[in-house]
């Protein structure tokens, strides 16, 4: 289940490090508990886990999940909501049909994209955007953060243009030099915004999740 393993955007583990990667998943409670509940992968566990606590997801809430495959996420926002129409979920790569989500297969940094969200709402309507994307790892660790602060200027682009006044992000981040620098371009805009780990987060994962409630509307509306 690749939610698990977060830097390889869903690739297989290559041969040398497939059966290390098996056995640990193997010995994980969240994976097996996954399985069990019939649920695509064990990240949505760390949703539930942050859910629960800041209580994000509101019946009423429509919701964009941006990195959605294989789509634990959109199950778990799908089952919280009342309406069928509420939650979008966007990915490069394609996701099997969950009831009352639609889907978009694309890649979110192409402002198309953003329109073909923006459709599937009334303008200016989303409570919630999440995000559980992250960019390829080249290894070089500047370009990994300049990848991961572009990535990340890329969602509060589309959250200026698209969430709701007191609406809320939450999205992955990874540990390093870039986080700092996210984190200050999100204060501008939310009333307010911490780093948060949930405890189905493996410890040994640098994956951080930023989480930004209270949209300031007015703090800038580009449009
Ligand atoms: C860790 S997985 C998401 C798991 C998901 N939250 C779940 O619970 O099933 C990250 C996903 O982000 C997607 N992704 C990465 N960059 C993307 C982009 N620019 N546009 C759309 N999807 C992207 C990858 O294809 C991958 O499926």
């Amino acid at each position: 289940m690749h939610g698990s393993r977060p830097h390889t955007n869903n690739k297989k583990p290559d041969n040398k490090k497939s059966g290390k990667w098996a056995a640990r998943q193997n010995r994980d409670p969240f994976v097996r508990q996954s399985q069990r509940q019939g649920l695509r992968a064990r990240s949505v566990f760390k949703l539930e886990q942050i859910d629960q606590k800041y209580r994000l997801i509101k019946p009423s809430s429509k919701i964009v999940d941006l990195g959605s495959a294989p789509g634990s996420w959109s199950q778990y926002a799908a089952s919280k909501v009342v309406g069928n129409d509420q939650i979008v979920g966007v990915d490069l790569l394609p996701m099997k049909e969950i009831k009352g989500v639609r889907f978009i297969h694309g890649d979110f940094c192409d402002p198309g994209s953003h329109r073909q969200i923006f459709d599937c709402f009334e303008e200016g309507r989303i409570d919630l955007v999440l995000s559980d994307m992250a960019p390829n790892i080249t290894g070089i660790r500047i370009t990994d953060q300049a990848n991961a602060a572009q990535l990340q200027d890329a969602i509060l682009a589309f959250c200026l243009k698209a969430l709701t006044a007191r609406g809320n992000l939450l999205t992955k981040l990874f540990e390093g030099e870039s986080v700092g620098f996210v984190r200050k371009r999100f204060i501008e805009h939310f009333d307010r915004v911490q780093m948060v780990k949930p405890v189905a987060s493996r410890a040994e994962s640098r994956e951080v999740y930023l989480l930004a409630r209270g949209f300031k509307l007015n703090s800038s509306r580009p449009d």
